[in-house]
């Protein structure tokens, strides 16, 4: 009897040990596809309402060829330049096929600002 008690200390206490280590990773990565990943750490909601009273008037429709947002053709390979190029043209402004303006033509937005609301249409236009 007296030789059974220590092994069965050890043995629980190992076991403990063992369930902790187990117990991350294992799990499938949930839902949601590459866009989840890509605007992980931005401000969606902020975003949604910067969007839709700054940037909607030419995105929602494809105004002077913008693409739309939830296009995802018209947004595929614009989103594979990554956040950090999408962002920093959109406060800067450019012009490819059509004219971007700077922060969308509002000089009161803020990078931040800025940046949410192009999370938020690359979530709408990636699924
Ligand atoms: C006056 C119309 C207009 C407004 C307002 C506007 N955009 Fe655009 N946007 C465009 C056009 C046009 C393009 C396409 C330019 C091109 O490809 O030549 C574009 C392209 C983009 C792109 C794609 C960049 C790329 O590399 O392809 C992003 C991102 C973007 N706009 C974000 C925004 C955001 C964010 C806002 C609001 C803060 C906004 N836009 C407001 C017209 C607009």
């Amino acid at each position: 009897m007296k030789k059974i008690l220590p092994v069965a200390a050890l043995c629980s206490i190992f076991f403990i040990g063992c369930g902790g280590a187990q117990e991350p990773s294992a799990e499938a990565p949930a839902e949601g596809g590459a866009a989840s990943e890509l605007v992980s750490g931005y401000d969606l909601a902020n975003g949604k309402e910067i969007y839709e009273a700054n940037c909607a008037s030419c995105h929602a429709e494809g105004v002077l060829s913008s693409p739309k947002t939830g296009d995802v053709s018209a947004w595929s390979a614009r989103i594979e330049q990554g956040m950090d190029t999408l962002i920093k043209k959109s406060i800067e402004g450019y012009i490819a096929e059509g004219s971007m303006p700077a922060r969308g033509g509002n000089d009161a937005l803020t990078d931040e600002e800025v940046a949410n609301s192009v999370a938020y249409m690359v979530n709408e236009s990636a699924k």
